[in-house]
């Protein structure tokens, strides 16, 4: 057993909700090693100086996840300096705020669908026994699916669905977004963000299945949830203030997650809100 402290890694944690959960990382009562990163490196060692005045010790690492030159930098260094690393939370992400909600489709899922993916592939080798990584979705993935053509909702719900027909069909709703005149007649819903983060939850059920076929013994377990609605520079404005959580309230499934024990088997390969792990895709009802 490896006696050394957990090391954890958490994208996207200069702000907002990775930045809280980076916070509760560190509180825990377990010694360990929490990496927070950002692709701004200005903007993530000031967020690291904060945690300082605080008395909390993050360590720093640049990472873009839309940049495997990034990617490659940041996995290069934690083969060297840890041999590898205990936990992986996929938090950075992208929503804009278009005047369509289609608006910046590519990039959309290029950030939340294709680099989550880009750093598992490349951060997966390096996982350690036991590992965890809990890749942080959303409840517009429930939304997303149930707006889809029934043509469209048997491919994702296909049970040979495998990374690459995921990807396939990621893109083509970035093509089909590209011709607003024919959009509707393709069966897509109206959001961008919706179909990048129904991406993010069905590759985690992937992602698991490939661990659990190829490698049992390694004990991965990869798990995705929803925050809940956080106010953060994502969401500021959008709704009604007495809606929103804090980040901090926001952080609480992802650490939870995060913090699974070994031993623990009730939760994986699922799609979680509030701790609890839901059906996904959701069961259509028919009031759904
Ligand atoms: N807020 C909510 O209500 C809510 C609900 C459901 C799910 N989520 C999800 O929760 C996660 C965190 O969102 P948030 O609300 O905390 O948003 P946020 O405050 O906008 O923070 C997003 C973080 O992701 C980083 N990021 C964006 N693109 C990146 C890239 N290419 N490489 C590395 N980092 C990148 C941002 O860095 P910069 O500072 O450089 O932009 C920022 O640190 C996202 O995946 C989001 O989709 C949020």
């Amino acid at each position: 057993m490896d006696s050394k402290p957990r090391v954890f890694v958490v994208t996207g944690s200069n702000k907002g909700i990775g930045k809280s959960i980076v916070k509760r990382l560190l509180q825990d009562k377990e010694e360990k090693t929490v990496y927070l990163t950002a692709r701004n490196e200005e903007l993530g060692l000031q967020t690291v100086k904060e945690f300082e005045q605080n008395g909390l010790k993050p360590r720093f690492h640049q990472l873009d996840i839309t940049d495997q030159n990034s990617i490659g930098r940041l996995h290069d260094y934690l083969k060297s300096e840890h041999g590898g690393l205990n936990v992986l939370v996929n938090n950075a992400g992208v929503a804009f705020r278009g005047d369509s909600p289609l608006h910046g489709a590519k990039t959309t899922v290029g950030c939340n669908y294709f680099g989550l993916m880009n750093i598992f592939n490349s951060f997966f080798p390096l996982l350690k026994q036991n590992g965890v990584v809990v890749n942080i979705s959303s409840v517009s993935s429930v939304h997303a699916y149930k707006r889809l053509s029934d043509g469209l909702k048997r491919r994702f719900s296909d049970s040979g669905l495998t990374v690459d027909a995921l990807s396939i069909l990621m893109n083509e709703f970035i093509t089909a977004t590209e011709d607003q005149d024919t959009f509707e007649a393709t069966g897509w819903p109206t959001s961008a963000y919706g179909v990048s983060k129904m991406g993010v939850s069905f590759l985690t059920q992937l992602q698991q299945k490939s661990f659990d076929a190829e490698e049992p013994n390694r004990n991965i377990k990869v798990n995705s949830c929803c925050p809940g609605l956080v106010e953060t520079d994502m969401t500021r404005g959008k709704h009604e203030k007495s809606w929103y959580q804090t980040p901090e309230e926001g952080a609480d499934t992802p650490v939870y997650l995060s913090l699974l024990q070994a031993n623990d088997d009730s939760i994986k390969g699922c799609f979680c809100q509030k701790r609890k792990p839901t059906t996904y895709p959701p069961q259509e009802t028919a009031n759904s």
